[in-house]
């Protein structure tokens, strides 16, 4: 069996001006300790955080944050403190048990209750308050991490689950961010740099898979989507 490796994709890079290649690499392997794992939570909200800044507040001004440069797309402004509610939701009511900091914004970015198209029409928070709100709700998150537990009694904290998805989620905005900047008339405002060079060299184009038993999918990933689970195995033709 022959599968076509991943061709070198073009990077759209939100480089400039802080955050670098490796920041939309997750690191978050398995943790030796509870220690540990704050740490690498810590770091890896920080380097998400740093990848969102880059494609919103540090690269447009407020006119172009609230546009909408596409009707598939929301507001750069929406997507940009919609990620700093879904962490408030999860990492301070849901997980640490605080009080909503401002209620009255939940509906506006409620994906399920307005659609893309719509959006443009709310009452957007601006762009130094949605900063100031995101800033605020990264630093209850960080001191609340010092005590987090992660112990299996609870699912939700278990392994550090809710922590690992409000970071993917983010990271997965500023894919959606990335795809509006590539969709948005005038002068682009990101770099557009190489991709990384895999270590070990430059892929091959092709990728030979000798016939027989393939494993697919995982169960240990942690990162993995739902139809990535379970690992399975499955027997390949070499004709195939
Ligand atoms: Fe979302």
């Amino acid at each position: 069996m022959v599968l076509e490796a991943n061709p070198a994709l073009p990077v759209v890079s939100e480089a400039k001006p802080a955050a670098s290649q490796a920041d939309h690499l997750l690191d978050l392997g398995a943790a030796t300790s509870d220690d540990t794992l704050r740490a690498q939570l810590a770091r890896e909200l920080e380097r998400v955080r740093r990848r969102s800044d880059a494609l919103t507040v540090d690269a447009l001004d407020e006119p172009e944050l609230l546009s909408q440069h596409s009707r598939l797309m929301s507001p750069l402004v929406w997507d940009y403190a919609h990620v700093g509610n879904y962490e408030e939701l999860w990492l301070l009511r849901e997980a640490a048990g605080r009080p909503a900091m401002r209620p009255e914004i939940d509906d506006i970015y409620n994906a399920f209750e307005h659609p893309r198209a719509e959006r443009p029409t709310l009452p957007l928070l601006q762009r130094d308050e949605a900063r100031s709100y995101l800033t605020t709700v990264r630093a209850r998150v960080l001191e609340s991490l010092e005590t987090a537990t992660f112990t299996p009694d609870r699912p939700l904290t278990a392994d550090a689950f809710v922590h690992r998805m409000v970071i993917q989620h983010e990271h997965m905005h500023d894919e959606t961010m990335l795809a509006t900047h590539q969709l948005r008339r005038g002068d682009p405002v990101l770099d557009d740099v190489a991709p990384p060079t895999p270590a070990g060299g430059p892929l091959a184009p092709e990728v030979l898979v000798p016939g027989g038993p393939f494993t697919f999918g995982t169960s240990t990933d942690p990162w993995a989507h739902d139809n990535e689970r379970p690992a399975h195995r499955l027997e390949y033709s070499a004709n195939n």
